[in-house]
């Protein structure tokens, strides 16, 4: 039976909400069309891109494929709230990821030195200390929501560690995170008729948060990365602007959070469904650093990402004229035969494992090791303790998002050793 192309299932966030990422769509598409035109009502058009050597191509021409007009693909609704009122300010923010070269170095330079694996070596003993703190707090057995108790506050609390965040914040800024990327979904939403003035208010929120902490690291400036980016100075010498610095602590935040939030959860899930795998990391528990780039891999959290041409183009004999969008879905390129062997199994040993799950090139991911440092010492302390689990007694859900994806809820039952 001929396959049926529906391409609002590769963006509708109710479609991720149900099922998941479409692989079955995706898998067609690189075979198939793997440059294909979708025109969805009440969407902006756009090219959907799904083989790992075309991303990795297109990402290779950032003066070419632009990340100006931000990463997201917009509904019409979404578009109409970026011209209102309540929004004006924000609007006018724009974060490392909405930027191309050479402005977009300049900015990246600011923070990239912290984000080198050298330095993030200093978090070592703050992430393993955080990992055991969260397993601790399962007791000796019992059945929980992982994603709730575990897999949320471990990048918690290594952000708000980073960013100078007081641990009496940490709840007020777990809600004002999951509101702010809720946008589609119902049950995470921030209440009230107007969604796009509840997100306006939300960065309002923030705004407040993170500018006592800006003032704070200006007065007396610590080792840390929130005061490297409170009195950060670009190349002319100049303090970068008020908006700018804030707009790094948010994009820092919420790039950090959901991201690492869903590997992790998604990565548990994906060994409850493959028990061997489960066991085989418990009794290595030194697997868990490969064991986390393929839970990068396999999750894919950041779905996709928004391009647009600069120029008219040609891919795979596709021509696509200038000022198109194209979405480059990491998460398909993921599952790409021609570079994977077994796409398919989860495989915690797997090498190479070239993903593309923190992006590749001109804005691969600042933070992917903190990422890697953060999950691989929860992993490590799972593997070290978890002396049996297995899913939960209700099935867990997915969010209704096609940017960010991942796990909502992850009922989990366990036994726990406790810590050496
Ligand atoms: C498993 C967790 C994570 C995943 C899957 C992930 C994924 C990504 C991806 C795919 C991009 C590339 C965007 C593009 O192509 O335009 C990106 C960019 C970025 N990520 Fe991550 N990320 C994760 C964790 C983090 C963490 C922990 C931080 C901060 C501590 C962070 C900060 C950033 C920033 C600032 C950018 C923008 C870089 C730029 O535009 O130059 N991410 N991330």
């Amino acid at each position: 039976m001929a396959f049926e192309i529906d391409p609002k299932d590769l963006i509708h966030p109710q479609n991720y909400g149900v099922g998941g990422q479409p692989h079955d769509l995706w898998t067609h598409l690189r075979e198939n069309a793997p440059v294909y035109r979708c025109e969805i009502e009440k969407y902006e058009p756009f090219w959907a891109i799904t083989k790992h050597s075309d991303i990795m191509e297109i990402s290779s021409k950032p003066e070419i494929f632009s990340n100006a007009a931000g990463p997201v693909i917009m509904t019409d609704e979404q578009v109409a709230g970026r011209t209102g009122d309540e929004s004006a300010a924000f609007n006018n923010m724009r974060t490392i990821i909405e930027m191309d070269p050479p402005e977009h170095r300049d900015f990246r330079k600011v923070a990239s030195g912290f984000f080198t694996p050298r330095s993030i070596h200093q978090l070592d003993e703050i992430v393993t200390e955080c990992a055991r703190e969260q397993v601790d707090k399962l007791g000796d057995e019992g059945e929980c929501d992982f994603v709730e108790l575990i897999a949320q506050r471990h990048p918690l609390r290594v952000l708000a560690t980073l960013l100078g965040i007081e641990r009496e914040d940490e709840e007020k800024v777990l809600k004002l995170t999951q509101q702010l990327f809720a946008f589609d979904d119902p049950d995470l939403q921030r209440p009230g008729e107007d969604r796009n003035k509840a997100q306006a208010e939300l960065g309002l929120e923030f705004y407040h948060l993170f500018n006592a902490i800006i003032e704070d690291r200006r007065a007396t400036p610590r080792e840390d990365l929130a005061s490297l980016l409170a009195n950060a100075k670009m190349k002319n010498g100049e303090m970068m602007g008020p908006l700018e610095t804030f707009g790094y602590y948010l994009i820092v935040f919420t790039a950090g959070h959901d991201t690492t939030r869903n590997a992790i959860s998604g990565g548990m899930a994906a060994l409850l469904d493959n028990p061997a795998q489960l066991d085989l990391l418990c009794k290595n528990p030194d697997l868990a650093k490969s064991a986390v780039e393929e839970v990068v891999r396999w999750t894919s959290p950041v779905n996709y990402m928004r391009r647009k041409l600069l120029q008219d183009a040609e891919i795979r004999g596709v021509k696509i004229p200038k000022g198109d969008d194209l979405v480059l879905f990491y998460g398909s390129a993921n599952r790409d035969s021609d570079v994977f062997d077994r796409p398919f199994d989860f495989d915690i040993e797997r090498h190479p494992n070239r993903h593309l799950g923190f992006g590749t090139g001109e804005h691969f991911c600042l933070g992917a090791h903190v990422a890697r440092l953060s999950a691989r010492a929860l992993f490590l302390e799972l593997a070290n303790r978890l002396e049996s689990a297995e899913h939960g007694t209700s099935a867990s859900t997915q969010i209704d998002s096609s940017f960010v994806v991942g796990l909502k809820t992850l009922p989990m039952k366990y036994k726990i050793r406790p810590a050496a």
